[in-house]
């Protein structure tokens, strides 16, 4: 550090701090889980085969996805800035072009994209809320909880309107600014949702097939092993760490110079791990009691879900809170999604806070349609690798979070010089500094173009 003559960027953020390091690891943590944890996992898990699947996601979870997590974070503290200036601004520092900005600017697309599904599919948790509410999941069969799913996502009008409701307070969120709106969300909800999926899983536990979930989760058949399989647990790991498009790096520009990086990646990745492989063993066990298909989609836990609910007692209540909390845990990943952009623009074209959301809030909302559209009118309308929605969520998971990673971590391991990777990531930590720069080096650039390599079908 700073006593051992190694320069230390002592730039300040142009948009406020944290409060704590406890703060920033709640709010990336925010970021990190949310839908990505409890509907996409489970869904995808299913259809790539279970345990084989869960195996390379943990792999590419804590031997790629960690490293980056952390090179994003030192990005960002270092640059603090928006990810694109960061990205240019430290190009220029440390290789002499400013064209890695390119790299922040992929990402702010990446966000547009995928928060125009993410709304989307967070508006139905919403609905749920006020369905569960009303007693729509009394007494509910595996049919009659399907009818009220296809009700709402086979509807143009529910879907746009929860879609519409949904990003409307992320923008009003995003709007309010760091302290005020990132930090007051997340305090008090992700407790709140650790605790009513243990209680999910105590349900599980005692519904029967719990073993057979379990089994489906953690028994690998190396058979089911494809090369889209680790496309998909790769991008999977990429979009359930909030990694590779700028969004952790724009919360690292708000985190105090004195906080560990390593200890707060490592912190938020392993709460993040945990809630999605609690996700699985609460979703499988239902899954197979009620004979429901694993491979079934994006409509997975909101098909399943209900069916426990609807046999606990006060399982109304239960399953509104639920769904409120998961609303609240995708609006605390919404408003990460917007950031970069949004910063961007305030600090490129000089753009209030709340213009500036309300901007790129409108065009997520138009993009959102497309979403809208592929669960029912359009739901035909299928190319490449399927629907619109199928689409969007390919390009960005499978290709652009991987491909930021990939360039994130290159920049870091190779091009950035070791002095200014050292002063940021805490050298008194010793090893832990050695194994990142290995991990950054070589096995996540090598794993990530081997994955790609593989999925274009070079090796078959
Ligand atoms: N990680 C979030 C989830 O699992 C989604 C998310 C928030 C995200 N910010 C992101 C995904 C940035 C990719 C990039 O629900």
């Amino acid at each position: 550090m700073a006593q051992n003559g190694v320069a230390q960027s002592d730039r300040s953020s142009l948009h406020g701090q944290w409060s704590s390091r406890f703060a920033f690891v709640l709010a990336v943590s925010g970021s990190a889980v949310g839908l990505g944890n409890i509907w996409k996992f489970p869904y995808i898990a299913g259809q790539n085969g279970g345990g084989a699947f869960v195996l390379v996601y943990l792999f590419c979870v804590f031997c790629v996805g960690l490293p980056i997590m952390m090179s994003e974070v030192l990005l960002g503290r270092r640059g603090r800035r928006n990810p694109v200036s960061t990205m240019a601004l430290l190009g220029e520092e440390e290789s002499g072009t400013a064209a890695w900005g390119l790299v922040g600017a992929s990402g702010a697309i990446a966000g547009f994209l995928i928060l125009s599904f993410y709304s989307v599919i967070a508006g139905w948790t919403v609905a749920y809320i006020f369905k569960s509410m009303s007693g729509a999941f009394a007494d509910p069969t595996a049919a009659s909880v399907g009818a009220v799913f296809g009700s709402i996502a086979g509807s143009v009008e529910e879907s746009g309107f929860w879609h519409t409701l949904f990003l409307g307070a992320t923008i009003v969120l995003v709007a309010l600014g760091v302290e005020r709106g990132i930090e007051r969300a997340v305090k008090f909800m992700m407790p709140a949702l650790f605790i009513i999926m243990l209680v999910l899983l105590g349900y599980s536990m005692n519904m029967g097939e719990f073993e057979r979930g379990f089994n489906f989760m953690f028994e690998p058949d190396f058979s089911k092993l494809s090369s889209q399989m680790i496309l998909a647990a790769m991008g999977q790991a990429f979009f359930t760490l909030s990694i590779g498009m700028g969004a952790v790096m724009a919360y690292g520009a708000y985190l105090p110079q004195d906080a560990s990086i390593v200890r707060t990646s490592f912190a938020v990745v392993c709460v993040d791990t945990a809630i999605a492989v609690l996700a699985g063993l609460v979703i499988f066990p239902i899954v197979f009691a009620n004979d429901l298909d694993p491979t079934s989609g994006p409509g997975l836990i909101f098909q399943t879900l209900p069916l426990a609910f609807g046999q606990m007692p006060g399982g109304m209540y239960v399953a509104a809170l639920f769904f409120l909390l998961l609303a609240f845990a995708a609006l605390t990943s919404a408003i990460s999604l917007m950031e970069p952009a949004v910063v961007w623009l305030m600090e490129v074209r000089d753009f209030s806070r709340p213009v500036a959301a309300s901007l790129v809030g409108l065009v997520i909302w138009s993009l959102g349609f497309l979403t809208v559209l592929s669960f029912n009118t359009l739901s035909d309308f299928t190319f490449l690798k399927g629907t619109f929605f199928d689409n969007i969520d390919f390009l960005t998971s499978n290709i652009m979070l991987p491909l930021g990673g990939l360039a994130i971590t290159v920049f870091c391991g190779w091009v950035m010089c070791t002095q200014s990777s050292v002063s940021e990531l805490d050298p008194e930590a010793g090893s832990s500094y050695e194994i990142w720069r290995l991990l950054s080096r070589y096995v996540a650039p090598v794993a990530l173009i081997l994955v790609f390599l593989n999925a274009i079908g070079v090796f078959a």
